[in-house]
């Protein structure tokens, strides 16, 4: 069984990351969805409302779970049998992150290969950070996240 992880923070899941969701299931048997547990400098969303978010957006999916993890990445991804970690690639700006956290996760294990997805064009400039500011400045974000992640943020914003 090919098994992959998704890692991230999703505060809050977006289209992007969904559409990134989407390819991975169609390429492996199992895509674990795994919010790091790791120390968070102030999140907005909590853990469990993100897990239920990212539930509630890929429900979809027969083959997608969600999971929390802490300590390091790999070593979680082995704990659960899975050999690739996947990580979406929008645009130049994130490549030098990715580059070192993919080539520090292959130096600390070999066995677990890094696959970068690109998310359909529409999503290239969308963001959990821009997401937060455009919605706690009542900007639309309509386009930017499934509906209920709307809401979720209405709510967190009292708007
Ligand atoms: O969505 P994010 O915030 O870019 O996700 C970053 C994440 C959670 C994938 C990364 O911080 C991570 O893998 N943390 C786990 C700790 C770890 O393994 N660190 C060493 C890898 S460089």
């Amino acid at each position: 069984m090919k098994i992959a992880v998704y890692p991230g923070s999703f505060d809050p899941i977006t289209f992007g990351h969904v559409d990134i969701i989407e390819r991975a299931a169609t390429l492996f048997d199992k895509v674990i969805v795994a919010i790091s547990s790791n120390f968070e400098k102030d999140p907005l969303f909590t853990q469990d409302e993100r897990v239920e978010m990212i539930i509630k957006s890929t429900d979809h999916l027969q083959n997608v779970v969600v999971d929390r993890f802490q300590g390091l990445l790999v070593d979680y991804a082995s704990s659960e049998g899975a050999n690739a970690v996947i990580r979406g690639l929008r645009a130049l700006s994130d490549f030098e992150f990715e580059f070192r956290m993919a080539l520090m996760n292959r130096s600390l294990n070999e066995d677990i290969t890094t696959l970068f997805l690109m998310p359909h064009a529409r999503f290239t400039h969308v963001s959990s950070s821009l997401v937060r500011e455009v919605a706690s400045l009542g900007g639309d974000v309509s386009q930017l996240v499934p509906a209920h992640v709307k809401e979720a943020l209405l709510k967190k914003f009292k708007r």
